[in-house]
């Protein structure tokens, strides 16, 4: 086992009606707040004259950028910079999903910087202050409520690159599971996707196993597995919605990788795919994660695979390791494409193998995937995405 920091210090209100707190916290940075948001999903749903009724009460000045697109655009992140320093902003509030919080979180970055928001991306500026965030999450998937993490793209470059910067981590996050009681179908399942994936992403790791982890992250997929069909069949399920809200929080704040080398397999391939085709990220990942499984099966990893099969989808550990490991992947995939209704192939979302190559190269240099649970170069990623097909 590696030694390990452990520090998640976002402050974090769940639940229903903690709104009222938001003009407490807010005003503990400042007087000036810039709300951010998507396309118009939190008008709605309501929650926009909530937070701007609560922005009133305590006397701060608000001012608004809209419009944030999902796989989010430096656009906004250069429109939003462009209002932090006119206005002089003190404070951010994110509102919506993971898109709107990653944009937020580099727009308090790039606030400090005279440059193109792009150059943050490129790490071509250190990123040693950050606006204060407060966000308020409306979909559960990505938890970039409670991590320090971020994905922008560029159409332009025809790229999406996540990076984590500590300073970007929010100061405090409202959940509540209420404000997602309105994510469709679609994306409730997409989100169920990313949280799995971000598990997975740990748990399928060489470095040694602290078994304490390894249990809760398969409490953590098994929560996912049991809950997501529940708020699939009633949006308004407050238990199930609770339990998945909470699970992509934990699925990545930090917790469960417990000084295991990160070294990400899925996620960077499915960068590539949002950023070549601009879909969904768990739609994505849940087309790549099975592929994947197969392609890393082998004598190293099967011991891996059997504990996951026998502890998350109670397989018969009596059986061959390899049959569970199968069986396991076999699962998954029922899970992904029955229980959930994703597209279970990039042909059926309209992906064809025209930009494979690039697309492979780019993730094995922008990821660390050579040295993740089973390294992959260029050419195992591109076998990958042929898989998909
Ligand atoms: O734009 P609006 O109108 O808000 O609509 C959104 C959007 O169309 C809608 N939505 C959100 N909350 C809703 C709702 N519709 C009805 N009711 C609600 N309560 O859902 C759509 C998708 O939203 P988006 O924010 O794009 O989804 P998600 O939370 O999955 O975020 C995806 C982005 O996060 C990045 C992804 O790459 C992608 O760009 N990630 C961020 C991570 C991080 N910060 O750590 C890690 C992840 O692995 C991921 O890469
Ligand atoms: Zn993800």
């Amino acid at each position: 086992m590696n030694n390990f920091v452990y520090d998640i210090p976002t402050k974090v209100y769940f639940g229903e009606n903690q709104l009222g707190n938001l003009g407490v916290e807010l005003s503990k940075y400042g007087k000036r707040v810039l709300l951010t948001y998507g396309g118009g999903s939190i008008k709605k749903i309501g929650l926009y004259d909530k937070i701007v009724e609560e922005i009133k009460k305590a006397g701060l000045e608000l001012y608004e950028l809209s419009g944030i697109a999902p796989n989010p655009r430096v656009s906004s992140v250069n429109a939003g910079a462009d209002i932090c320093k006119r206005e002089n902003i003190d404070v951010l509030l994110a509102v919506g999903g993971g898109s709107v919080l990653d944009c937020t979180k580099y727009i308090g970055a790039a606030a400090y910087y005279e440059g193109d928001a792009w150059d943050i991306s490129l790490q071509k500026t250190p990123v040693e202050r950050c606006l204060p965030i407060i966000t308020v999450l409306t979909l559960a998937a990505t938890g970039s409520e409670m991590d320090a993490g971020g994905v922008i793209s560029n159409p332009e470059t025809i790229d999406k690159i996540g990076l984590l910067f500590p300073v970007m981590q929010p100061k405090v996050s409202f959940l509540d599971p209420t404000a997602t009681y309105t994510v469709n179908k679609f994306h409730t399942a997409c989100g169920a996707a990313d949280i799995i994936s971000h598990v997975l992403e740990v748990y399928f790791n060489m470095d040694q196993d602290l078994y304490m982890l390894d249990t809760v992250m398969e409490g953590l997929i098994k929560t996912v597995i049991k809950y997501t069909p529940v708020a699939l069949e009633e949006p308004d399920n407050y238990e199930a919605r609770a339990n998945l809200m909470w699970t992509s929080s934990w699925a990545i704040n930090g917790f469960i990788n417990g000084g295991k080398r990160q070294a990400w397999s899925c996620h960077p391939m499915e960068h590539e795919l949002s950023a070549f085709y601009d879909i969904t990220h768990g739609l994505g990942l849940a087309i790549l994660t099975p592929r994947w499984m197969e392609y890393t099966l082998n004598e190293k990893t099967v011991s891996k695979f059997y504990q996951f099969g026998v502890n998350v989808f109670e397989i018969d550990g009596s059986l061959p390791q390899i049959e569970v490991a199968k069986k396991s992947i076999g699962l998954l995939k029922k899970f992904f494409f029955e229980t959930l209704g994703l597209q279970s192939t990039l042909t059926e979302i309209g992906i064809d193998e025209t930009n494979f190559k690039s697309m492979a190269k780019k993730a094995e240099t922008l990821g660390s995937t050579k040295y993740a649970f089973q390294p992959l170069a260029a050419e195992d990623i591109e076998n990958i995405f042929r898989m998909c097909l």
